[in-house]
């Protein structure tokens, strides 16, 4: 039998896009056509000039992914499934993507899925990661574009921990399968990428042209001039820190913000200038950072800890969204994920106490482990490639495929789901 194939459509934002994937795990197409150029000026998103954007836009991007998606004769004929995104977005902007799907799946008699954002975000990795553990068998060999071969099957595998850090979204969540997801934590306040974007701004860093990612890039690279990374350190907070308060799985970061701009003031005022000069801001940007990037490492060490303790054998951290692509953030979760041993160590006699303590922590059910023969691992860090990790259609077609072979369908007549819990 050959591999399914699944048109996706997102219109859940300010990005008009459409792709083409297959059940063995092929991106054939994918269009993205951006809004930023209108919204930029504005200062926001603007949802009617999203809205008229999509409309204009999404019969070409429609049309594009599917006439350089190599169909051949049968084109549009050859896709199994249409899947959209029905929420959470913009109401309006959902509509048109919605519409578009559900008139394309009614006039071909295809299968329609109805695709929740923030779980098509989750299960991107499954699409683009390979089994560290798979072996290929026979004449297998052949591999895609992203280095999956053909024939491992999707991972990582449930139940995992997913953290989407972007401009639009901080959230922490275990995926436990296709469709159930326990929302674990979430901002009070602003996004991650907000307090980055706002942060760059406060301490005037200068954009790097050419360069993706925006102020939050800009912010980690002048960070890396800095020659005292520690000189703020105890005029920022550690928001919400386990030590202060051990159950409060949220994120904040209006209070770490707000205490960058005290900090500005005080120095603007306590020089001759009247302007904080450049190694002082590099300096409060490294320890921004430093205090943002620890949050969020304490509350996944947390969520680590309490999976554990509820029997979940939790296989990775997928990491993903505009923020993810921030090395100090990947190479500290990588840190914790790594000694997040399964069965791995045994308390001996020569650990301190507090050695023992953290190893009860992090390697609990040790023995259950040995008995049941199972492999000593860690948690595995999994980064999906930047692209993927932002808004776009190929997580949504993917996720319609996983959805529809699990027999999850939706009629024609589905409606946009604009606030909608996952
Ligand atoms: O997922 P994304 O590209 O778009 C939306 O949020 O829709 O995320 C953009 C956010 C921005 O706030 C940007 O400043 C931030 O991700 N960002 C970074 C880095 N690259 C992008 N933040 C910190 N470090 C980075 N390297
Ligand atoms: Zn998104």
């Amino acid at each position: 039998r050959r591999p399914l194939i699944a048109l996706g459509i997102e219109t859940s934002c300010d990005d008009t896009c459409a792709a083409i994937v297959t059940s063995d795990r092929q991106i054939l197409s994918e269009v993205l056509r951006t809004q930023h150029h209108l919204h930029e000026p504005m200062g926001g998103i603007v949802p009617k000039l999203a809205h008229h954007a999509h409309m204009r836009n999404l019969p070409s991007v429609v049309q594009e992914a599917i006439q350089s998606a190599g169909l051949g004769e049968q084109g549009i004929q050859a896709v199994d499934i249409i899947a959209v995104t029905r929420g959470p977005g913009l109401a309006h902007s959902l509509g048109v993507g919605l519409n578009a799907a559900k008139t394309l799946a009614a006039a071909l008699n295809k299968p329609l899925v109805g695709v929740h954002h923030m779980e098509a975000h989750a299960l991107t990795a499954r699409l683009t990661t390979r089994d560290p553990d798979y072996q290929p068998v026979g004449q297998d060999v052949s591999t895609l574009e992203s280095g999956v071969p053909i024939g491992s099957d999707p991972y990582p595998s449930f139940p995992f921990l997913t953290l989407l850090v972007s401009g639009g979204h901080t959230l922490l969540l275990v995926a436990h399968s296709v469709d159930r997801y326990t929302t674990l934590a979430t901002t009070v306040d602003d996004s991650i990428g907000e307090a980055f974007d706002k942060t760059a701004r406060e301490l005037d860093i200068p954009w790097l042209p050419g360069r993706a990612g925006g102020p939050g890039a800009s912010l980690e690279e002048f960070a890396k001039s800095s020659c005292n990374p520690g000189r703020y350190l105890d005029r920022l907070p550690i928001p919400l820190s386990l030590r202060s308060s051990k159950s409060e799985m949220k994120f904040s970061f209006a209070g770490l913000k707000s205490a960058v701009t005290r900090i500005v003031n005080q120095e603007k005022a306590a020089s001759s200038s009247g302007e904080m000069d450049e190694s002082k801001r590099q300096d409060l940007a490294a320890g921004f950072q430093h205090c943002a990037v620890t949050h969020l490492c304490q509350k996944v060490e947390q969520a680590l800890v309490d999976c554990h303790e509820q029997g979940l054998d939790i296989s990775s951290l997928v990491i993903s969204g505009g923020v993810g692509r921030n090395a100090t953030l990947r190479s500290r979760m990588d840190e914790i994920c790594c000694q997040f041993k399964y069965g791995g160590a045994i308390a001996t006699d020569k650990m301190s106490s507090k050695e023992k303590k953290r190893l009860k922590r992090t390697s609990l059910n040790a023995a259950t482990q040995k008995e049941s023969g199972k492999a000593v691992r860690s948690v595995r860090v999994i980064c999906p490639p930047p692209k993927l990790c932002t808004d776009n259609a190929v997580m949504i077609a993917w996720t319609g495929l996983e959805r529809y072979q699990q027999g999850l369908v939706d009629p024609y007549d589905i409606d946009i789901v604009p606030k909608w819990p996952l």
